[in-house]
């Protein structure tokens, strides 16, 4: 049993100190934001996650989860401090990692006995190291400390989920100290047979990097296969079914849709690229797939456009918000650029959420924009009802009373989840992503410039 301190108590910050204190650590979670620890002593968790307030609570009540936002407090008699505050993206691209460095700085001023520093957040591969040298500054002679790198793969919507039966755990490690306090820290794990990579701290780094840019590479391969597929008259579900059955290749991130979002992808992907450039290697393919992403969601735009015909006077309705479902996370959200994107061709929106709407009533993206009740208020006068986000509500929808409520009953279904002939068959009409059909006068077209 360790006693942890886990600063920043964001996504990352508070699944992990709940699971670690889950384990039967004691766990103090940090946080400068004072409202965010007053409201999570009172059980009021700052963003929607399955299964957390259960564990949050659990864990208070027992003892094992406290909360402050006096980092120097929290860090007397603390053995291991686990780094999980947020590294934004800076207008180039690159990781703002000054919030870590500031932690780093307040912690090295506090070493009172040995301790392990964890960097968890996702940062640029090189910031282990980098911390192990500022910290000395900031340090008193002598004082003895080790700093260590142990990403995070957690999604959310499964974040406990992901968190307690992880694919693997990543140790950057390189004292057998800070190894053995890390090893101890995820035996639980291990119990359950989670593979392990021990490794250095560059490496360890970059292995978070690139399984994020491998992850986002295959969304924006399999939607330029779903563009090919509409050109050519080829179903992207099948496709992608047939290609993922190769298991070299897998089935999962085959999905085609309106591109990837979220509080990862999008900055990760743009963070690789901008320290690779600054290092002076070339990361085509990265930079290709965040090219072909942002595309990807202007694409979505004219889609649903051409859904509508002209755009004037015209009204849409958006099902999700959210990145992806189960979150209420709207960061880099594809329905934010979306709906910007109609609120620009001067279409008016109606969205509906099942748990991201509190939040997205700030959003300048969304100014403008009505919220809805439910799905059938958001459709209703629609020209068009877009389903952006995949959440289950949205998946078996009352087709004859979508087509009841709607102005004109067409189906954007930007993720792919209804069948086209099941649309069809109610009497609306279907646009999927990638669901191209054969076509003879396409075909006799083809033949016709080929020629
Ligand atoms: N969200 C995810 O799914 C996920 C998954 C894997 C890795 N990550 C990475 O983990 C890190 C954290 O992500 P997140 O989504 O939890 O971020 P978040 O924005 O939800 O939380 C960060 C928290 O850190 C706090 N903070 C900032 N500066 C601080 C300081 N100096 N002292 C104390 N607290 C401070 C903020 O108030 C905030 O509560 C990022 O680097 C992110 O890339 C996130």
């Amino acid at each position: 049993m360790y006693s942890i301190t886990v600063v920043g108590t964001g996504y990352v910050g508070l699944v992990t100190g709940a699971c670690f204190a889950d384990f039967g650590n004691h766990v103090t979670c940090v946080d400068s934001d004072e409202r965010k620890i007053e409201r999570l002593r009172a059980l009021e968790l700052p963003f929607f996650e399955p299964g957390l307030p259960e564990l949050v609570g659990r864990n208070i009540q027992e003892g094992r989860l406290t909360f402050t936002s006096d980092l120097e407090a929290a860090l007397k008699g603390s053995k291991v401090v686990f780094i999980t505050v947020g590294t934004p993206p800076r207008a180039d691209g690159s990781a703002d990692t000054r919030a870590i460095y500031a932690v780093a700085r307040i912690v090295a001023r506090n070493l009172d006995g040995y301790k392990l520093v964890v960097q968890k957040s996702t940062a640029p591969v090189g910031t282990a190291r980098s911390l192990i040298a500022f910290m000395k500054r900031f340090a008193k002679r002598g004082a003895e400390f080790d700093v260590a790198s142990t990403p995070e793969f957690l999604r959310e919507g499964s974040a406990i989920e992901t968190f307690m039966r992880p694919d693997r755990v990543v140790i950057g490690a390189e004292s057998p100290r800070a190894e053995k306090i890390l090893r101890d820290i995820h035996d639980p794990l291990f119990l359950l047979e989670t593979p392990m990579v021990v490794t250095n701290l560059e490496t360890a780094e970059l292995i978070k990097y690139a399984s994020n840019s491998f992850l986002a590479t295959k969304i924006s391969f399999i939607n330029e296969i779903a563009n090919l597929c509409e050109a050519l008259g080829a179903d992207v579900k099948v496709v992608a079914k047939g290609v993922g059955m190769d298991r070299r290749i897998g089935s999962k991130f085959l999905h085609a849709g309106p591109g990837y979002g979220g509080s990862c992808f999008p900055k990760d992907t743009q963070a690789l690229a901008a320290f690779a450039r600054a290092d002076g290697v070339t990361t085509g393919i990265v930079e290709a797939a965040i090219a072909a992403n942002e595309r990807q969601m202007k694409l979505m735009v004219e889609k649903i456009v051409k859904a509508v015909g002209s755009p004037r006077g015209k009204r849409v309705g958006v099902l999700g918000l959210a990145f992806k479902p189960n979150t209420d996370d709207l960061r880099e959200a594809p329905a934010l650029t979306i709906i910007a994107g109609l609120k620009r061709r001067g279409i008016r929106v109606r969205a509906f959420d099942p748990v991201a709407m509190e939040g997205a009533a700030g959003i300048p993206a969304l100014k403008g924009v009505e919220f809805a009740a439910d799905a059938y208020d958001a459709a209703r006068d629609a020209h068009a009802l877009a389903i952006v986000t995949e959440w289950n509500e949205f998946r078996n929808l009352d087709l004859a009373r979508l087509k009841r409520v709607m102005k004109r009953p067409v189906l954007c279904d930007l993720r792919n989840i209804y069948d086209p002939d099941d649309v069809t068959r109610a009497g609306m009409t279907h646009v999927g992503v990638g669901r191209g059909r054969p076509s003879a006068k396409r075909a006799a077209k083809r033949r016709k410039a080929r020629a």
